[in-house]
């Protein structure tokens, strides 16, 4: 298969300084050069930076709490249609960010094509507040939340509850944790997150998403926050406790040819220092280099014209 990333340098779905220069970075690197099997796109995101004036949106009359709101939609919009095309070419598209807003527009591309698509969301946090329930306005901290039709104006939701398993979560909001808990939603956490144990989490992922035995392709939503403060720092809201890089290799192998695309979001190294920014820099380097052989080693499994 052939990998086609799609840099994604947008900050406003959180306060931060730094996740928009992540793609930047990037597409420097002399190792991420296009090549047979992988090419490059980045994604015109007209304000990419978190000092946009938090507008406090009000949308259809509701004044509600999540900031940047026209921005992060009017970005999403960009990559929700640059995700579609590039899973209507049978490419596998690696959203690179950019902070986890970014899930909007993938998500809603990825639908576009794969309507019954399964998530799976590694991350530190839920991630699945709502305009009423988020402490921080932050929309990095909401995809879930506006994917799932929570929000109170979206009038038809992409993604089903029941399509959807988190890994790592560590820190939510009460209202988060019981959406969690009243749905029902498989949480692995990062103790349960071992190498040894991937069959038997495998085993289980596919029991909850596949009843019926008919598979469908998944979406990893990856959020680099997900794995340990002490393996990875450069990131807006670290946690430790989080899951081993060892065990996202291991996930990533079973995953990724079952998968048709990914998001990789939440890169910030103006959030770390010296030495610990150029380790950083190398388990990035790492990740997407493992990431990117996977897919190319693989034939397709997922077509969009044979889809059913
Ligand atoms: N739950 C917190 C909030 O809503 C933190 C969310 C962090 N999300 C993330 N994608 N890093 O503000
Ligand atoms: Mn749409
Ligand atoms: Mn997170
Ligand atoms: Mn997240």
């Amino acid at each position: 298969r052939h990998a086609h990333i799609l840099g994604y340098p947008f900050a406003g779905g959180q306060g931060r300084q730094g996740p928009e220069l992540s793609p930047g970075w990037l597409f420097e690197q002399p190792w991420i050069q296009p090549r047979d099997g992988l090419t490059l796109e980045m994604i015109d995101v007209s304000n990419p930076s978190s000092n946009i004036t938090p507008d406090k949106s009000i949308v259809h009359g509701h004044r509600f709490g999540q900031k940047n709101w026209n921005n992060v939609l009017h970005s999403c919009q960009k990559l929700e249609e640059a995700t579609e095309s590039t899973l209507l070419k049978d490419h596998f598209p690696i959203v690179f960010g950019g902070d986890h807003s970014q899930g909007i527009g993938s998500i809603n591309g990825l639908k576009n094509v794969y309507p019954d698509a399964r998530v799976l969301w590694v991350d530190a946090h839920i991630d699945a507040n709502t305009p009423l329930s988020t402490p921080s306005g932050n929309v990095h901290g909401c995809p879930v939340g506006y994917l799932s039709g929570l929000f109170p104006y979206v009038k038809k939701p992409v993604l089903s509850l029941k399509h959807l398993i988190y890994f790592g979560i560590r820190s939510w909001e009460p209202e988060e944790k019981q959406l969690v808990d009243d749905n029902q939603i498989p949480w692995f956490r990062s103790e349960d997150c071992l190498v040894e144990r991937m069959d038997e989490i495998k085993a289980s992922v596919e029991a909850h998403m596949f009843p019926d035995g008919v598979k469908v392709p998944y979406w990893i939503s990856f959020d680099i926050d997900g794995v340990d403060y002490h393996e990875f720092q450069s990131t807006g809201t670290p946690e430790s406790l989080g899951l081993t890089i060892k065990f996202m290799l291991k996930f990533l192998e079973v995953f990724l040819p079952e998968s048709v695309g990914m998001d990789f979001t939440e890169v910030n190294f103006l959030m770390s220092q010296g030495e610990q920014t150029e380790k950083d820099k190398e388990t990035i380097k790492f990740l997407l280099e493992y990431i990117i052989d996977k897919i190319h080693q693989q034939d397709f499994k997922y077509n969009h014209s044979n889809y059913p």
